[in-house]
C-alpha cells in the first residue's frame, strides 16, 4: 500500500449513546496509529455526539438524500450531515442497493451531492454470488462503478471507492486474496480509464467480514488501500485489532 491505510467503520443501524464509550476508545488509541487513518460511520443519531467524543478520527454518514433539502420526509441531505459534523458519506452500500432499489444513478446522484456540499464520498460497488458464480463479477463491478461515480471535476480528490462483495457481507466469507487482488487492479484500470491519471491515486477499500485475524492478508493484495468494515468495527477492541494489522 502505498498511500496511508484508510480504516472506516460502518456502524449500520447499530448503537445508542452507550456506544460513544467505543468511538472514544478508538479515537484514544488512533493518537497512536499515525501511520492509518480511522474513520467511523455511526448512524445519523451519532454522528454529532462521534464528533464531539472523538477528535482524532474522521466521522461520516452511511447515506444521504441526492436533493439539498425538499419535502423528501424522513431523509438527510448531504449539507444537513456536514452541519452535523460529518466529513464523508458512504453512498450506494449494498443494503441500500438492495433494501431501496437504489440504482447506480440514484448512487451517482447522492454522490455527487455529498461532493457539492464539500464532503468526501465513499462509493460502494461489488456482484452477487450469483453474479460471481456466473462468471460476470468483474464486468458487473467496472460497470457499477462507471455508473455510480459522481461527475465533479474535482471528483478524485473527493473519492473513495470500496469493493464489497455482497456474498461475503456479515457471511464470515471473505474472496481469496488473489481474487481480491483481481479485482482491485480491474478498479483500479477502470479509474484510471475514467478520471485520467488522478485516477491513480483513489483508494479502493476492500470490505465484506474483514476481521482482526484475516486483515493483514486481506489489506496485503494488489491496490487495496484500506478496508470498510462492519460488525467487526462495534467494539474498540476489534477494530484496533484491524486498524493494527493496517499499521
Ligand atoms: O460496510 C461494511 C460491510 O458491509 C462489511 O460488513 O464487515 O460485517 O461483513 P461486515
Amino acid at each position: 500500500m502505498a498511500q496511508r491505510p484508510f480504516i472506516v467503520g460502518n456502524w449500520k443501524m447499530h448503537g445508542t449513546r452507550a456506544m460513544l464509550s467505543e468511538a472514544r476508545a478508538i479515537d484514544r488509541a488512533a493518537e497512536r496509529m499515525v501511520k492509518v487513518e480511522v474513520a467511523l460511520a455511526p448512524p445519523f443519531t451519532l454522528i454529532h455526539a462521534t464528533r464531539k467524543e472523538a477528535e482524532l478520527i474522521g466521522v461520516g454518514a452511511q447515506d444521504c438524500h441526492y436533493a439539498e433539502s425538499g419535502a423528501h420526509t424522513g431523509d438527510i441531505s448531504a449539507p444537513m450531515l456536514k452541519d452535523s459534523g460529518a466529513g464523508f458519506v458512504i453512498v450506494g452500500h449494498s443494503e441500500r442497493r438492495a433494501d431501496y432499489g437504489e440504482s447506480d444513478e440514484i448512487v451517482r446522484r447522492k454522490a455527487d451531492a455529498v461532493i457539492a456540499a464539500h464532503m468526501n464520498v465513499i462509493v460502494c460497488i461489488g456482484e452477487t454470488e450469483a453474479q460471481r458464480d456466473a462468471g460476470e463479477a468483474e464486468a458487473v463491478v467496472t460497470a457499477q462503478l462507471a455508473a455510480s461515480l459522481p461527475g465533479a471535476e474535482n471528483t478524485a480528490e473527493r473519492l473513495t471507492v470500496a469493493y464489497e462483495p455482497v456474498w461475503a457481507i456479515g457471511t464470515g466469507r471473505t474472496p481469496t486474496v488473489d481474487d481480491v487482488s483481481a479485482m482491485h487492479r480491474a478498479i483500479r484500470a477502470k479509474l484510471v480509464e475514467l478520471l485520467g491519471e488522478a485516477g491513480q491515486s483513489v483508494r479502493i477499500l476492500y470490505g465484506g467480514s474483514v476481521k482482526p485475524d484475516n486483515a493483514a492478508e486481506l489489506l496485503s493484495a494488489d491496490e487495496v488501500g484500506g478496508a470498510l468494515v462492519g460488525g467487526a468495527s462495534l467494539t474498540a477492541e476489534s477494530f484496533l485489532g484491524i486498524i493494527i494489522a493496517a499499521a
